[in-house]
């Protein structure tokens, strides 16, 4: 079997088509949806990132603001930046991109957005509602990788789902994500005994290890479906995910590629946190 690949392009173009058309409609009622994002720093990875989020938005109709900080910043000039940001109300969400130079309490700094501008959904508050199954944001990767399955009709309902990884941004919002659409979840991660014989179980496998091409073919069920949170970069440059693609593919039913899997719905799913959090302005 060859699978089918879930593509993150195709679909995040489907769904940012219908973003434009609803981020114009606020804008004619008088709310142009608006998206800050600080990076600190100059981590190579992370000003690609939030390059591409800042084209998404214009794209989509979103209005973006960049805010760039020099490694050595003093944290409490960012936290005044997103004090400010926090009271202006063309901004409605609101991005620090992770990781943050060491000497920031990068927790501290998250908390320090507002509520209702926390569109990443890395907030406590926000976590705890995800727990609850009532986010005000679901986080943007696990949510991407939501919309995969729901896109593909693949049921998630009493599936055996194996997450491999337990970070906050993803492994853990995933499995609580999983677990509510009904699945049976298994949270994998650096102490597990035997993650092979666990991701042998999975019909859902994601893999967010942040480790190139761990999951080989070997470890994956016949028929399953593996979603690869992973972008890492080779020595040769090219980028890979945590799971071997070219083994995976002969067994899985459906897969993810890398690059051109999850890292574009990701922004996708982030410019739906914004509009929505546009929309819950505009009508408040
Ligand atoms: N760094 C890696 N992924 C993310 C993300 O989804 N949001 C933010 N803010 N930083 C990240």
């Amino acid at each position: 079997m060859t699978a089918q690949l879930l593509d993150g392009v195709a679909l995040g173009q489907q769904l940012r088509a219908g973003f434009k058309q609803r981020a114009d409609q606020l804008a004619a009622q008088g709310t142009r949806p608006g998206l800050a994002v600080i990076l600190v720093g100059e981590d190579a990875a992370s000003q690609v990132y939030v390059r591409n989020k800042v084209n998404a938005c214009a794209q989509a109709g979103i209005h973006s603001e960049k805010y760039v900080f020099a490694p050595d910043v003093a944290p409490q000039v960012v936290f005044d930046k997103i004090a400010e940001l926090n009271a202006d109300p063309k901004i409605h969400g609101i991005l620090v991109q992770l990781p943050l130079p060491r000497h920031f309490d990068a927790d501290a700094v998250l908390e320090a957005i507002a509520a209702q501008k926390d569109v990443d959904g890395f907030r406590a508050e926000n976590v705890g509602a995800l727990m609850q199954g009532q986010p005000c944001f679901i986080p943007c990767t696990p949510y991407g990788a939501m919309k995969f399955l729901e896109s593909a009709g693949i049921s998630v309902k009493g599936k055996e789902a194996v997450v491999v990884g337990r970070s906050n941004i993803v492994g853990k919002p995933m499995a609580m994500l999983l677990m509510h659409a009904g699945a049976t979840v298994t949270v994998c991660h650096s102490q597990t005994k035997d993650l092979k014989a666990h991701c042998l179980r999975a019909d859902i496998l994601v893999a967010a290890i942040g480790r190139p091409k761990m999951i080989t073919g070997d470890m994956v069920k016949p028929g399953a479906v593996v979603i690869d949170v992973g972008i890492n970069r080779m020595a040769d440059g090219k980028l890979c995910g945590d799971v071997d693609f070219e083994s995976a593919r002969e067994v899985a039913s459906y897969i993810t590629p890398v690059p051109g899997g999850v890292g574009p719905m990701t922004i996708t799913m982030l410019l739906a946190n914004t509009l929505e959090s546009a929309e819950r302005s505009a009508s408040a």
